[in-house]
């Protein structure tokens, strides 16, 4: 039986309500998603990058993702829940394919799984949807392709690429995807290859027309400091603050500012006076 969440994207995507997206990686971000009323939550591997300081997305293990997405299980209970299969776990065969969104299902309870690319991929997505499991495609930017370090640029501003990126969401649909992540596409390329296509698409950096959209927690809160690419539009700028409020406490600690009365607990006098005369003896 297909679960109720998928259907209402396609349902969404059919009314033109946009679908929304977001990623979470632990307990506090997976909370905020909740709240926030999103519609998919997404353990992306982006956690390599944004949670664990790694330069690649390729550098994220299994079981790194896993313990990452078990946390942000806890806190997702309304939106559909999507895991992504980590570089060099799903490629090779069928078989390690269903076997890597086995684990995420099982151990995590993820209700879907998401993997890039199309060609070869296409038919391991093949091989997961006849396992029972939904598998959300990825075409566009496919940062599990790219060196660790090599720069983030958008995909199909030429024509091979773009019928390569058409080719792999073509395929990805007949392959059974629920949805497909359209990532750093020109916003007319987009719209020209969505059009080819039933099922809902998620872009980030794909311009307006995909059904939804998706963005990064750590780039919309602005969490992170540095480069953010073009897309990544930030709502808040939450990492300075979070310095400041480290700094003030530090500030606070080494001043003897905190704690304070207030900040301590307090002790009935009868029970101070014993507690001394046992540590110390009577006065
Ligand atoms: O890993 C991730 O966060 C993603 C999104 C950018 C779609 O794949």
């Amino acid at each position: 039986m297909t679960d109720p969440r998928i259907e209402n994207l396609a349902q969404l995507a059919r009314a033109g309500t946009p679908i929304v997206m977001v990623t979470a990686y632990d307990i506090v971000s997976a909370r905020v998603a909740e709240a926030a009323g999103v519609d998919i939550v997404l353990v992306g591997d982006s956690a390599a990058n944004v949670v664990l300081g790694y330069q690649s997305t390729r550098e994220v293990s299994v079981d790194e993702l896993i313990t990452l997405a078990r946390a942000a299980r806890r806190g997702v209970k309304t939106p559909l829940l999507v895991c992504d299969l980590p570089f060099g776990t799903y490629e090779d065969s069928d078989e390690q394919a269903v076997a890597t969104s086995r684990r995420f299902v099982r151990e995590v309870g993820c209700e879907a799984v998401k993997i890039e690319g199309g060609g070869e991929i296409a038919q391991r997505a093949r091989a997961v949807v006849a396992a029972g499991i939904p598998v959300m495609g990825h075409v566009g930017l496919l940062p599990q392709h790219l060196e660790p370090g090599a720069a983030a640029r958008a995909q199909g501003r030429g024509v091979d690429e773009a019928l390569d990126i058409a080719r792999s969401a073509l395929e990805l649909e007949a392959a059974g995807c629920f949805s497909i992540v359209f990532e750093a596409v020109p916003a007319a390329v987009a719209d020209a290859i969505v059009a080819t296509l039933t099922v809902p698409t998620i872009g980030i950096g794909a311009g307006a027309n995909t059904a939804g959209q998706v963005l990064v927690f750590h780039d919309l809160l602005g969490l992170s400091s540095g480069r953010h690419a073009r897309f990544a539009k930030r709502y808040a700028e939450l990492f300075e603050p979070m310095v400041a409020a480290v700094r003030q406490f530090a500030a606070d600690v080494r001043a003897r500012r905190y704690p304070a009365a207030e900040h301590t607990y307090p002790v009935d006098a009868d029970q101070l006076a014993a507690i001394l005369a046992r540590l110390h003896g009577p006065r």
